[in-house]
This record gives structure tokens, C-alpha cells and sequence, in this order.
């Protein structure tokens, strides 16, 4: 009799454990995930992988856009672009399987978005997250003027309703390759500022690859951590 009390003893501590565990739990998972950041996440509409324009007449229109009408994009053109710039492949099996190839599949690149003009989308600057396809937004100011200034008074990059910002954590990379992670990283923005040019053509809009910039002015402008540099910035929107 006593021995059985003692076990249902046991067994009611043990529950009370577990209760106490799993609604620790549960609060952590809800205070981690998007829901407790509110408005902060945003997550986009899914991507489509059939389109309208032929790949060869996306590459035979591509050419580099510095003149940009004022009309807003939608938030399903900035959607299909982000994710032919770095996003998952849809119904992709593993988290590696990638819109962009990368060395060793460590994906040193990081994508952030000024928006100016998008339709549904408050203006501010924001960070793109591959695995829920969503984007974080970092700061409710229009940066589009200043980041034009630290690329030399590229006017173009304030007259497009939109910049994308390449950014790389180069460690990522050259933690496992050393300095040919360096070139690595490289040639990773080129594939990926090319999806971008493709993607836009397909759409109706366009860009133009932009290097010329102070890297000290455009991490300042976004708020970069150290161990980030920005490596392109690729504005979008109508030609004019
Ligand atoms: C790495 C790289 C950096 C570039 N940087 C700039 C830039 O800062 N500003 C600009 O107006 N165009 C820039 N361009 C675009 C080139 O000027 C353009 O691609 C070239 O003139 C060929 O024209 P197309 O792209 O229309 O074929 C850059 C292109 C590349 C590939």
C-alpha cells in the first residue's frame, strides 16, 4: 500500500515536471518565432516557378537600367525576386537546395532590401530569410538617398522604387576554404546578381549591377555587423 502511494507520488511529480517543461516550451517556441516579433516579419507570397517570358528572351533583354519610373513594385514581384536570388527551391528536399549554387553549400551571402515604392509594404529597410521565405524588417526610414550617396551620387538607386543590398560574412566561406573562399564568394554574387537581372526581365522590370561604392558608407547606412561586407547593389524597378 505505502509503496504505491509512494509511486503515484512519483508518477504525479513526474507529470507536474513535464507540464512545467513543455509549457516552458511552448512559451520559449512562440516568444522565438515571428508571431512575438508582430508586424516585424513579413512572409511573402510563394514564389511561381512557370513564367510568362522564355529564359532567351529574358537574357536577350537583360541590359543595365539607370532610368526608373516611379511606379511601385508588388510585393509579388519583390517575393519572385528574392527568391531566385537566394531563396529555398520550392518543394526542395533539403535546406541546401537553393535557387544559387555555393561553395561547399555554405551560403556566405545575406540579402537586405530598401524599400522605397512596394505596394502592401511599409518603406524601410529589411533582411531577406530564405528558410520561411520572409523578411525582417530592420528599420522603418526610406535609406534609398543615402545609400545613393555612399555609392558616388548614383541618382538611379533613389529613382528605383527598390535596392537589394549583397552582403557577405566572408568567414562562412573561408573558415572551411581559407583565402579561395575569397574568390569563391566572388564568383557566388555573380550567380546570384545574374538571377536577379533574369528575374526582373522576366517580370517587366530591370536593374543594374552596381559596385562603385564606399563599403565603409553603405555598411554604415544599413547598421552592418563587422564581419559583413557589402559586396553589390542591385536596384529594381520600370524602365523610363
Ligand atoms: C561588377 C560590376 C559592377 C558594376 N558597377 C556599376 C556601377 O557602379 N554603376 C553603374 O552604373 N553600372 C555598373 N555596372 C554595370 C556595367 O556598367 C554594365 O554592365 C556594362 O556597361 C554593360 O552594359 P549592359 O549591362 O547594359 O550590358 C557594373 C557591372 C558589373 C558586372
Amino acid at each position: 500500500m505505502k509503496l504505491r502511494l509512494k509511486l503515484s507520488r512519483l508518477t504525479l511529480r513526474g507529470l507536474m515536471v513535464s507540464f512545467i517543461l513543455n509549457s516552458t516550451f511552448f512559451v520559449l517556441t512562440i516568444f522565438l518565432s515571428g508571431e512575438a516579433k508582430g508586424e516585424k516579419m513579413i512572409k511573402l507570397p510563394k514564389p511561381e516557378t512557370k513564367g510568362k517570358v522564355s529564359l532567351e528572351e529574358a537574357i536577350n533583354r537583360r541590359s543595365s537600367v539607370r532610368n526608373y519610373s516611379s511606379k511601385p513594385l508588388t510585393l509579388i514581384q519583390l517575393s519572385q525576386i528574392l527568391w531566385a536570388a537566394g531563396g529555398k527551391r520550392v518543394d526542395a528536399a533539403t535546406e541546401a537546395s537553393r535557387t544559387i549554387p555555393s561553395a561547399g553549400a555554405l551560403y556566405p551571402l545575406e540579402i537586405f532590401v530598401l524599400a522605397g515604392k512596394v505596394e502592401d509594404l511599409k518603406e524601410g529597410l529589411y533582411q531577406y530569410h530564405h528558410i520561411d521565405h520572409s523578411i525582417e524588417l530592420l528599420r522603418e526610414d526610406d535609406l534609398r538617398k543615402e545609400l545613393s550617396r555612399s555609392a558616388w551620387g548614383q541618382d538611379f538607386l533613389v529613382q528605383a522604387p527598390v535596392d537589394l543590398v549583397v552582403v557577405a560574412e566572408p568567414s562562412r566561406t573561408t573558415g572551411v576554404y581559407g583565402e579561395r573562399g575569397e574568390r569563391f564568394i566572388q564568383i557566388e554574387v555573380g550567380h546570384l546578381g545574374q538571377n536577379v537581372s533574369l528575374q526582373a526581365e522576366a517580370l517587366g522590370l530591370s536593374t543594374c549591377a552596381v559596385g562603385a561604392f564606399d563599403d565603409d558608407g553603405v555598411s554604415k547606412v544599413l547598421g552592418l555587423k563587422k564581419d559583413l561586407i557589402p559586396l553589390y547593389i542591385l536596384p529594381l524597378g520600370y524602365r523610363k
